[in-house]
């Protein structure tokens, strides 16, 4: 199914966004919101792409919102912070006994949200045992109980989230490839922020407004060079990080005028993340990124074999809990800063903490020291909330809570 743009939304697609606060008139995000309510009355999974902070989590809820389940429940799940030892029991319920610590019966969400929604954010870092039961019950709408032998029935509607390609993901044998077609049978992708336009004012002049009410401070204005700035800005952190940066700004230069320069301490690496307006291949800096990292990969891979050569041992190290053994993750920008990252010329640290996000590290350290950085750094920008490192990393929660492990930041 493919609906095109409107150029002038309906009423519906107003309600919906009036509703639910969600910001802009890019064409490819009305359509998304059409889509979702089109979709909505008709009982099918649905599954919502997109980059991460562009506004996924709105979607499910406009289905949910638009469909005769509406009064039925609503359940948001994120696949990716549940332990994987108790996701089972989490979605589909566990018996009394069934495993050590299971004192009591307990209902999963599907027994839950039977008649309703179900929202399976970040469907990708499902385990594949969970797979197979969320196949079973979307075919069948049978489920078991963890330990019960009892088939249950149920009526759940899916609507699951991604930011990775599912696809890939099927090539990989991580992810079932019949359960991908099941979930994907109506596909909803929303645009990533860079790819909107004028809505980048819209959002930030909406947030600068609600910040300064919020921290009932004086409103902040933007000069014509910020905007521009602001509107060939990567945004690879999509609107999650447009309304961090307006929030600092909103607290730390309240009042003022807000130019390129200013700009220029809250926006991470903004000398690689600037889009110039015409002729460049955005997606070469990604590249140029990631021929970067390959190359200190490597690099770091010889002086580990030299050195372990002068230890007199064989064995080629390669670094512990390194990025290429979770290759199925997205890598962490944990590359020496100093090779992509600009220092701002003024003081060099986003005032909101001491912890910059753009600081020059003289000696690279190895690749284990810089991701290890790079995770505290996070977790001292959030005041140690996981889930908000583990977004501003674009990693799951999951891997965050493992990293953190590893590396002893408990
Ligand atoms: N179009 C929009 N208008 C207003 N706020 C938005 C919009 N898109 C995203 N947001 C806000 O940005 C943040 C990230 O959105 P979220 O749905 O969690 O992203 P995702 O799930 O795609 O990672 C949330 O605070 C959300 O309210
Ligand atoms: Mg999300």
């Amino acid at each position: 199914m493919q609906y095109n743009a409107n150029p002038t939304p309906t009423p519906q697609v107003l309600q919906a966004k009036q509703r639910f606060g969600i910001i802009g008139n890019a064409p490819a995000l009305t359509a998304a919101v059409e889509r979702a309510i089109r979709v909505a009355p008709i009982d099918l999974s649905v599954l919502v792409t997109g980059e991460s902070g562009t506004g996924k989590e709105f979607f499910p809820q406009i289905i949910h919102a638009f469909s005769a389940r509406k009064h039925a429940k609503y359940i948001a799940v994120n696949c990716g912070a549940i332990p994987e030892g108790t996701i089972d029991s989490e979605l589909f319920g566990h018996e009394k006994g069934a495993f050590t610590g299971a004192v009591d019966s307990r209902k999963g969400y599907f027994e839950e949200a039977d008649g309703g929604t179900i929202f399976l954010d970040e469907v990708a870092e499902l385990p594949l045992t969970t797979q197979a039961r969320l196949l079973r019950v979307l075919e069948s709408g049978e489920f078991l109980k963890v330990g019960s032998s009892t088939v249950q029935r149920t009526s759940v509607r899916i609507v699951a989230a991604t930011n990775v390609d599912l696809q890939a993901a099927v090539a990989d044998g991580r992810f079932r490839e019949d359960l991908y077609y099941r979930l994907s049978t109506v596909q909803i992708h929303i645009p990533p922020l860079r790819d909107r336009g004028a809505d980048i004012r819209l959002l930030t002049r909406k947030f600068s407004t609600d910040f300064a009410e919020r921290y009932r401070m004086p409103q902040i204005s933007f000069g014509e060079d910020a905007e521009e700035t602001m509107r060939h800005y990567r945004w690879p952190g999509n609107v999650r990080q447009l309304k961090n940066v307006v929030e600092q700004l909103a607290l730390f230069e309240a009042g003022n005028e807000i130019t390129t320069q200013t700009l220029e301490q809250y926006l991470p690496s903004i000398s690689s993340s600037y889009m110039p307006a015409i002729g460049v291949d955005v997606h070469s800096y990604q590249r140029e990124r990631e021929m970067l990292f390959g190359m200190i990969f490597n690099l770091q891979n010889r002086l580990d074999e030299l050195q372990s050569r002068l230890d007199g041992g064989v064995a080629v190290q390669m670094p512990k809990g390194g990025l290429i053994e979770h290759e199925a993750e997205k890598p962490l920008e944990t590359f020496p800063t100093s090779l992509v990252v600009r220092r701002p010329e003024t003081s060099a640290a986003p005032p909101c903490s001491d912890v910059p996000y753009s600081e020059v590290v003289d000696t690279p350290g190895t690749l284990e020291d810089n991701e290890r950085e790079t995770i505290r750094r996070a977790l001292l920008r959030n005041d140690g909330r996981r889930k908000a490192a583990a977004d501003e990393l674009q990693i799951s929660e999951r891997t965050l809570y493992r990293k953190i492990k590893e590396y002893g930041l408990e």
